[in-house]
């Protein structure tokens, strides 16, 4: 159900880019180990840019999902200001998702065919958003683990080789780091203020979304079958396992101010290597999570496709709208 999505693109729409021209890979090569960005009117290899449509649009399709485990917190937050909070935080996401689309269909996708490919299983989104939020606790842990994650993560595509996602990315890190913040002060106020329930709830929170949180950024170096190219194409900038490793960093010592343990027997810190090790991954939930199989996989896609569905009369609307609109506007002007 869910695959390599390299073939989203309407091959037919897209032939002119896929045609192989060595003399202009070449020039492209160069400009890329030179550093230098590449724009959308700039010619590129077909594999760079259907590269990027599967990253980028996974990457919106995560944004888009993701508002799904904390919106059914909105109404049930516990104080006016958390829920402005939550509120802002989930508009953002849909505003990260709508900026990555942008930036997808400066590729020669529609977000028609991206929408489509999300809704019939065919793409992917993160696997982290695949797990219930059983509590409270939840929208501080999700803040300050998967936020913090996604952050790790999205820096380094601030300096993306394709421009347009960069771009896109600088804002989107700015208002991530918002997220982040906003997730570990309401954990500080449970575990500083809070009752032993809360605190308990705190940890039980942490112990659910720890190993998910780890598995965002994607599989073992070794086994990761597009990090090669895309670190030579300076799409990705940081491996997958170098990521997760700054992430254990620096969040291993903000566990220690929370006043919470990390589930993980194995975690220390090895004064050899200068970094925390931690213990193994299970990688088979990683795969089954990614393949369709996570506890909240058919709950999300449904939400997701009863929603456009339920939106249907508003885009129908302004379509319409636009269409009657249109002829007065020219006329006028
Ligand atoms: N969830 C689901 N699929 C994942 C995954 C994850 N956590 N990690 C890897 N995969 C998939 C890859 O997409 C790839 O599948 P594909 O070949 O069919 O597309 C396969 O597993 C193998 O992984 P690779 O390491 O070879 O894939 P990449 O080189 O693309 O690296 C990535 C994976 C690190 C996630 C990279 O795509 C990336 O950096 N993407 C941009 C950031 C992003 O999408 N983040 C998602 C979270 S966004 C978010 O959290 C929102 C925030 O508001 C909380």
């Amino acid at each position: 159900m869910y695959t390599q999505a390299m073939d989203l693109i309407n091959k037919n729409d897209n032939d002119h880019a896929d045609a192989p021209d060595p003399v202009r890979e070449q020039a492209f090569e160069a400009r890329i180990a030179a550093g230098e960005f590449i724009e959308a009117k700039d010619w590129m290899p077909g594999h760079y840019r259907k590269t990027l449509i599967r990253q980028i649009s996974q990457h919106a399709h995560s944004e888009i999902v993701g508002m799904l485990p904390e919106s059914n917190w909105i109404s049930r937050a516990p104080t006016l200001k958390r829920k402005a909070i939550l509120l802002a935080k989930v508009q953002d996401e849909g505003g990260h998702g709508l900026y990555l689309y942008a930036a997808a269909e400066t590729l020669d996708i529609s977000r028609d065919q991206m929408i489509e490919a999300l809704h019939n299983g065919r793409a992917k989104y993160s696997s982290i958003f695949n797990y219930p939020t059983l509590t409270w606790a939840d929208m501080g842990v999700i803040g300050w683990l998967v936020d913090g994650a996604a952050i790790m993560n999205q820096v380094p595509i601030c300096r993306c080789s394709y421009a347009p996602y960069a771009r896109a990315m600088i804002r989107i890190c700015r208002e991530e780091s918002f997220h982040q913040r906003q997730g570990y002060e309401a954990l500080l106020t449970m575990m500083q203020g809070g009752t032993a329930a809360q605190k308990a709830m705190v940890q039980d929170a942490v112990n659910r979304w720890w190993w998910p949180s780890l598995m965002m950024f994607g599989p073992p170096d070794s086994e990761s079958p597009n990090s090669a190219q895309s670190m030579r194409w300076g799409i990705k900038r940081v491996s997958n396992d170098d990521l997760r490793q700054k992430f254990v960093d620096a969040t291993v010592p903000q566990a220690e101010i929370l006043g919470i343990t990390l589930p993980d027997p194995l975690l220390h810190w090895n004064a050899q290597r200068a970094h925390y090790d931690f213990g193994p991954i299970q990688w088979d939930e990683f795969w089954r999570v990614v393949n369709g199989n996570g506890p909240c996989n058919h709950e999300r896609l449904k939400m997701r496709v009863d929603a456009w569905e339920s939106g249907a009369w508003v885009r129908d609307a302004a379509l319409a709208y636009a269409k009657q609109k249109t002829p007065q506007t020219t006329a006028q002007t």
